[in-house]
């Protein structure tokens, strides 16, 4: 389902005018389509279907708990990445059960709270939650695990705490997976997962440990993968760790591909997730027949095109080098373009022009190149540079596409802006699912001192 179409010349989100939401709900806002999510989460439940593969909603990619919620309802599991993002995904609806917990730096609270709800480290929202009692929830589906250390932690804890939870060890297959080197996750100098040579030994090691049951592995090569060729060769590398292992007698039962499934950001500049699927599942079908469980971790595919960051013009700048367009939305709100020099199109809410194609140059006459930018005191706070955009005033409305994933969720109180509202759009209902945070609430942990250290006299006393 296409979530964002103008009709009559005013963008809408399903049949919701976004001049509505932006008067109701002021901006700049983040606009969620839940059709568009809907749609999202079927294609790629279907593309992978031949491997009955379970998806994990990435929470880190749009973690507000209503969409988490919507995703659980369609039946995904959830990925989180820490203490916070387990919490949040289990107050939306998830069962501990269907929870997947990766994370390369996980603390022993963390990893309490994960293996014993009685650590829970929400226990004060559960009212305002409504949700069970956090002491009656159980232990995590499963733990993504980074490094020896890592198994060390939850091995001490799980025995102490009188439980045996299943992992996947996490494997660097040392891919290049030609993304942004900031979002690239499985060569061998970056810091996520364990050195494929390593992987069969260690295996072995803790495979009958008592306090944490290895049960396979776990892949993540980087996000957003351009190219469907990268997570061929990942999946041959773990394919090979798996035959290694069967060989010493030891059976894998989960094979966890992780995300960074494509979302088109620029029109046709990726291949469909279709053709990922189409190159994966002949890998494993055989595998997945004989009883193996594959995971997948999407965040992106399904949420990016799924939600519009709404923002509005302050000022109009015409300078000599440059024309600056001055939005409330920035790298505070959206830090992508400033932070990857990542590629958001973005384009007026009213315009009675043909629709235009979703990318860098539209081919249409009398646009005007200007940098889009935000009210942050930093010249890398930008949207877009060198834009053609349609000429612009004070007051218009502009809707930036393709932010529905690391957009909030990446967004900042920096120079005391509170961070945006969010707004899920069904149908033609729209609901506020965050309000727009106030300045109080960015001031509240600053509101009450506490002294740590005595005074001298006090100390010699
Ligand atoms: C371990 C892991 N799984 C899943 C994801 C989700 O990736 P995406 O949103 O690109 O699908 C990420 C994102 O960085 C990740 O680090």
């Amino acid at each position: 389902m296409q979530g964002f179409t103008w009709r009559e010349g005013v963008l809408h989100a399903e049949s919701v005018p976004l001049p509505e939401i932006a008067e109701a709900a002021g901006t700049p806002t983040y606009v969620y389509s839940a059709g568009s999510i809907r749609a999202g989460y079927r294609r790629l439940e279907e593309a992978f279907a031949p491997l009955d593969a379970r998806l994990h909603y990435a929470v880190k990619s749009s973690p507000n708990l209503h969409l988490c919620r919507l995703l659980c309802e369609l039946g995904a599991g959830m990925d989180v990445v820490s203490g916070g993002e387990m919490e949040r995904a289990w107050l939306a609806g998830a069962q501990m059960a269907d929870i997947v917990f990766a994370g390369v730096g996980k603390t022993d609270e963390e990893i309490r709270a994960a293996l014993d709800g009685r650590f829970s480290l929400a226990a004060d929202a559960v009212e305002v939650f409504g949700a069970a009692d956090p002491a009656e929830r159980g232990t995590v589906g499963l733990f993504n695990v980074e490094s020896e250390s890592e198994l060390e932690s939850i091995s001490r804890l799980g025995r102490e705490l009188g439980t045996r939870p299943r992992a996947c060890l996490r494997v660097n297959p040392d891919v290049d997976p030609h993304t942004h080197e900031y979002t690239t996750t499985g060569k061998e100098e970056n810091k996520f997962g364990i050195d494929a040579d390593r992987v069969v030994a260690l295996y072995e090691k803790w495979s009958s440990d008592p306090g944490i049951e290895l049960v396979g592995f776990h892949v993540h090569i980087g996000s957003p993968v351009p190219l469907v060729e990268p997570y061929a060769e990942a999946v041959e590398v773990l394919t090979t760790l798996i035959d290694d292992l069967a060989v010493k007698g030891i059976r894998v039962e989960v094979l966890n591909l992780g995300g960074g499934w494509p979302a088109e950001y620029s029109e046709g500049d990726v291949p469909p997730l279709e053709a990922y699927a189409e190159r994966i599942v002949p890998l494993l079908e055989d595998r997945t027949a004989a009883g193996l469980r594959v995971l997948l971790e999407p965040g992106r595919s399904i949420l990016a095109n799924s939600g519009v960051l709404l923002t509005r013009i302050q000022h109009v700048k015409r300078g000599r080098a440059k024309t600056f367009v001055i939005c409330d939305g920035g790298m505070h709100t959206l830090i992508r373009p400033a932070l990857y020099r990542a590629f958001h199109f973005a384009w007026p809410v009213v315009w009675h022009g043909a629709e235009p194609a979703k990318v860098e140059r539209p081919q249409l006459e009398d646009l005007e190149i200007c940098d889009l930018v935000g009210p942050i005191c930093e010249t890398g706070d930008f949207l877009a540079r060198d834009r053609p955009l349609p000429p612009m005033a004070r007051g218009d409305l502009l809707s930036v596409f393709s932010a529905g994933a690391y957009g909030m969720s990446m967004a900042s109180n920096y120079n005391d802006h509170g961070r945006p509202a969010e707004v899920l759009v069904d149908g033609a209902e729209a609901r506020v699912i965050r309000e727009r945070e106030p300045l109080s609430a960015a001031l509240a942990a600053e509101t009450r001192v506490r002294k740590l250290t005595r005074s001298r006299r006090l100390a010699r006393a």
